[in-house]
């Protein structure tokens, strides 16, 4: 009886320790995977804590310098996913995002890490939510090949933006600027609001490729909607061409130049992210050292 409640323990304890130790099927691989897991964790601990959380809650002790929180890991919501709606990312456009940041907020690119460190930590991060164990994502949403630009397209594109009623929470002209714009709300119970479109960067910079996806999978976990089972990829191509046709020349900014709370994200990781084993690692890319 005895043992057979140890066993019970040992089964759940095992069952609750993750995908990194879930695949593993013999003692070599659950050494490579626990070695993994390590690695993952101290990259994260020195690297991400400091804002996510050590318990990726979203609320490590820079948090609150931030409008835009850093993301509360455990519900598994992911913004910039390859992934139709609702979908949990792919592990790719995690690694993407730890890359090159996500734009005007505290999530600053992280190029400099090692791209085994940056895979590490996205196995890490998928440990804080249940999802990651349960479910497996979609297959990614396919980005056609863009039609050449032209007018029609973009005139096409400012229809569509009329029918399918961007300008509720965009504004019509796209200033973020909306009737619906004012007091919105998050998945996460933070304040939120539309984007000014006429600006670029975006958060997640300056691809056709990119804002194709925004439109075609949505922002999970904020009031951005995924069009991809209402309009045909040409529409989605149009709408792409007629956003880009609303950014004056003056409002393309410098990929290089850090924007909005990037500044204080560069702040955060240079006084905290850097200090303990890595304190002097060199930060290429880093703005602030310019
Ligand atoms: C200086 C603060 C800060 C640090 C350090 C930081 N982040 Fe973030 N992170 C943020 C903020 C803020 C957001 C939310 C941005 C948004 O929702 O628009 C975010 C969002 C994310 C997201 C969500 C992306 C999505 O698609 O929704 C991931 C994944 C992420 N961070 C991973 C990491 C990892 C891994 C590290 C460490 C290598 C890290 N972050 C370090 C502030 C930070
Ligand atoms: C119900 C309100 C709502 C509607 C309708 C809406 N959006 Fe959005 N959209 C948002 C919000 C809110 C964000 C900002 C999300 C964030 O940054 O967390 C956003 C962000 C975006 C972004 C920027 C993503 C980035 O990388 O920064 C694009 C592009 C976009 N929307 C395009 C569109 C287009 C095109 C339409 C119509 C086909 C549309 N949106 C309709 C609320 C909406």
């Amino acid at each position: 009886m005895k043992l057979s409640v140890a066993a019970l323990f040992l089964l759940v304890v095992w069952q609750g320790s993750g995908v990194t130790l879930r695949a593993a099927s013999g003692p070599e691989e659950a050494r490579a995977s626990s070695e993994a897991f390590l690695r993952g964790r101290a990259v994260y601990e020195a690297n991400c804590a400091v804002c996510h959380g050590t318990g990726g809650d979203g609320n490590g002790m820079a948090a609150h310098m931030f409008r835009v929180r850093p993301r509360d890991f455990r519900r598994g919501l992911f913004k910039f996913r390859s992934t139709p709606s609702g979908s949990l990312p792919m592990a790719g456009d995690l690694v993407r995002t730890i890359t090159e940041g996500i734009r005007w907020t505290g999530m600053v690119g992280r190029p400099d890490l090692s791209e085994a460190d940056r895979r590490a930590v996205v196995r890490y991060i998928e440990t804080f939510s249940p999802r990651f164990t349960g479910e497996r994502p979609s297959p990614p949403v396919a980005v056609p090949l863009a039609p050449p630009e032209s007018p029609d397209l973009v005139a096409q594109g400012g229809r569509l933006y009329r029918d399918a009623e961007c300008g509720k929470c965009h504004g019509d002209r796209g200033r973020g600027d909306g009737a619906s714009a004012p007091g919105m709300k998050d998945d996460w119970g933070w304040p939120t609001r539309p984007t000014d479109l006429t600006w670029r960067p975006l958060k997640r910079g300056s691809t056709p490729d990119g804002t194709y996806l925004t439109i075609a999978t949505g922002l999970l976990g904020t009031p951005m909607p995924s069009y991809g089972d209402s309009l045909e990829s040409r529409d989605i191509w149009a709408l792409v061409y007629y956003l880009e046709s609303l950014v004056p020349a003056e409002h393309r900014l410098s990929p290089l130049r850090p924007l909005g709370e990037e500044q204080a994200g560069w702040m955060v990781i240079r006084m905290h992210g850097m200090m303990g084993p890595g304190m002097m690692r060199r930060m290429p890319r880093m703005p602030m050292m310019r």
